[in-house]
């Protein structure tokens, strides 16, 4: 029982890989390094660089490891870019998806574990997110990833015998090793800590929204935690319900400034921040309900924000 990781080089790949050697699930990594480091796969990981829109690549991959599972990570990410250049979000997220997933299906591999995303969310109507909470995704990223779970619907309802899950991934921060920290300066934390670099002051965008202290909640999660879920996913999907997506947080709702501020104490920087214009698009706050992960999966987030700000701080320093 091998699982291909499609996106194993990228920052959250790496993690799942770790997470699953460590409980002998053996996998091989796809990934085209358009994003992934090579050096973040482990030397005893078997390694295929490839495009998942390359299905002669994918199949000969696929039969030379015995792959029976499919962990679908590999995608672009970044929300901003998804605006401005749509079809390249809607080719590769969503073309690629098929196109891996047709060569899956020629290749008998039936179990699919996706990589999704609290994006599907928008800006949700109420605080605290469930899986029933109605999607509406604000930007092309996360249009992709909800229309991901739907081809994975499809498939399953016209094949009975294809297995899957989605996890929603919400606010990922942290390390498992400072080699392995976020290398992409697209998300929070990583953003304050280039500002502290270049000795500028972290920008706050907006100070204003109806929170408790003006800021915008989210639900920050841990990547070895999101990695475990992974784990667990990938252990239920034999046995476990199957068609399902779970949100993967911690169930804490947590302000900018709040972050912010647990930044100051690890890093002992006491810096000031720049309030600058709301962003467009942010939703004010938002954070999981992870009961339905902890009641299917047994799993739960163990890691605090100190943790996931100390560990991301040591990898930035390690990498920069
Ligand atoms: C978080 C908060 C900003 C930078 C992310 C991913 C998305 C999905 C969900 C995976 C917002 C504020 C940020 C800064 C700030 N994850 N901020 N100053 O937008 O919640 O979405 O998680 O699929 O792909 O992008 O994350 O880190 O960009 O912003 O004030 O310098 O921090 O306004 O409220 P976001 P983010």
């Amino acid at each position: 029982m091998t699982w291909m990781l499609t996106g194993g080089a990228g920052y959250i790949g790496a993690h799942i890989v770790r997470a699953f050697q460590e409980i002998d699930l053996p996998v091989v990594v796809l990934d085209d390094l358009s994003a992934g480091v090579r050096g973040n796969v482990p030397a005893d990981v078997p390694f295929v660089q490839a495009s998942v829109q390359d299905r002669d690549a994918v199949r000969a991959a696929m039969r030379e490891h015995g792959v029976t599972g499919l962990l679908h990570l590999a995608a672009k990410k970044a929300v901003g870019e998804s605006v401005e250049r749509p079809l390249l979000y809607w080719d590769e997220n969503v073309g690629g998806m098929v196109d891996l997933l047709q060569a899956a299906a020629d290749e008998g591999v039936e179990r699919v574990l996706f990589s999704s995303s609290a994006a599907v969310y928008g800006n949700p109507p109420v605080e605290l997110v469930t899986e029933e909470t109605p999607t509406g995704p604000l930007s092309p990223y996360g249009g992709t990833k909800l229309v991901g779970e739907q081809v994975l619907r499809d498939l399953a309802a016209a094949d009975p015998s294809l297995r899957w899950s989605a996890l929603r991934y919400f606010n990922v921060a942290g390390a498992g090793a400072p080699a392995l920290g976020d290398r992409s300066i697209a998300n929070l934390v990583p953003m304050t800590f280039r500002a502290l670099s270049e000795s500028r002051n972290p920008q706050l965008f907006g100070d204003d929204y109806d929170t408790r202290d003006g800021s915008c909640v989210r639900d920050y999660i841990h990547v070895v935690d999101l990695a475990a879920a992974h784990a667990a996913a990938a252990k239920r999907l034999d046995e476990g319900p199957l068609g399902e997506v779970y949100n993967v947080g911690r169930g804490e709702g947590v302000t900018v400034t709040e972050v912010l501020s647990t930044v100051r104490t690890v890093t002992g920087i006491n810096f000031e921040v720049d309030v600058v214009p709301r962003r467009a698009g942010d939703p004010t706050a938002y954070y999981a309900d992870p009961s339905k992960i902890a009641d299917h999966l047994g799993w739960t987030a163990r890691l605090d924000l100190e943790a996931m700000v100390r560990s991301a701080w040591e990898g930035w320093q390690t990498q920069h």
